[in-house]
């Protein structure tokens, strides 16, 4: 495969106009990981989230932007791709790149199951695979808590032919939270996917303890609160105190996200390049401690 090399994958950010240039105190090194707790494997701490921005579509301009999105991830040293059958032609299109670039041991695929009954689980379940064309998805997550025991039993299954690495649940919003926490506990999975960033911090409480105590690894979605957090700081600077981890309000939010301790990795949505490159630096040099997260959001607070 073509293999960005990390300086190219900084000048492709330079070159796309968005960012100023950066200095990388570890040029040679790549993206930050954190152990999946039930493996051990190393997980790169940027991924990309797919609703919506990847529902188009498969014409060539769209599979070659799509790719160029999927490039960068791989290149910086990401891997994790989250999707659902819930998001349309998502699976499809990232079929179409798999198929593009042929480069799909360097992803960590992460889909969802979505529906009601085992049957129903099952045949969606093989779609994915075919429209993905791949013969093993990474991580088969069961989507908003929907019939989670049929699911997982069927997950189980697949795990144990080798077809599925890892399982999971997700959800997106708090009110699920105490519902997430008692699945959390009753099916041991081995990740968990939830809603987290700067404007919603209720997982906090005791969703990501939890995932801590138990061992679950954990995915962040809606780390700009489908993107509300760019339009809350619209206009402002970031502050300088920010300037020695952060270049961008994109590497604050996220990497406010990414130093939780629970947290495994954040999964941001783009459909542009210039903001996976901005997204990817996140994934880099210094994490805020726990003064510096305090300050952040008592910053975040003001804005
Ligand atoms: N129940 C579930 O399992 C569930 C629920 C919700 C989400 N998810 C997953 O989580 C992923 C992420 O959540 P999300 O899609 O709701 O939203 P998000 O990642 O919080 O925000 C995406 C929005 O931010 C913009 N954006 C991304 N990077 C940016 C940057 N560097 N600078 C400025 N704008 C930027 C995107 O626009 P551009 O296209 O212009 O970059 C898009 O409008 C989803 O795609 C999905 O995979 C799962």
């Amino acid at each position: 495969m073509n293999k960005w090399n990390r300086r190219e994958v900084l000048a492709a950010g330079a070159a796309l106009g968005a960012l100023p240039a950066l200095t990388l105190a570890t040029e040679t090194s790549g993206m930050l990981t954190k152990p999946i707790p039930s493996s051990g494997d190393a997980l790169p701490v940027i991924g990309l989230g797919t609703y919506s921005v990847f529902d188009v579509d498969s014409t060539p301009d769209a599979i070659a932007e799509r790719r160029e999105i999927v490039d960068l991830l791989t290149a910086s040293g990401g891997s994790v791709i989250d999707t659902s059958p819930m998001y349309n032609r998502s699976e499809k299109v990232i079929g179409d790149v798999i198929a593009s670039r042929a480069a799909r041991d360097d992803l960590f695929l992460a889909t969802k199951v979505w529906t009601d009954g085992r049957d129903s689980g099952v045949a969606q379940m093989r779609r994915s695979f075919e429209l993905m064309r791949t013969d093993t998805i990474d991580l088969m997550q069961v989507h908003n808590l929907r019939d989670t025991a049929l699911h997982m039993d069927t997950i189980r299954e697949w795990q144990d032919d080798g077809r599925i690495r890892y399982n999971g649940l997700t959800h997106y919003t708090a009110g699920a939270h105490a519902a997430l926490e008692r699945e959390m506990r009753k099916f041991e999975p081995q990740f968990i996917q939830i809603n987290y960033s700067l404007g919603e911090r209720e997982a906090e409480q005791r969703v990501l303890p939890l995932a801590r105590e138990m061992g679950i690894a954990v995915l962040i979605n809606r780390p700009f609160q489908s993107g509300r957090l760019f339009r809350a700081v619209a206009g402002k600077e970031l502050p300088d105190f920010a300037t020695g981890f952060a270049e961008s309000w994109g590497q604050f939010f996220l990497k406010f996200i990414i130093s939780h301790p629970a947290v495994s990795c954040a999964i941001p949505a783009t459909s542009k390049p210039r903001h996976m490159v901005d997204n990817l630096r996140a994934g880099f040099g210094e994490l805020p401690d726990e003064d510096m997260r305090k300050r952040m959001s008592d910053y975040f607070g003001t804005v």
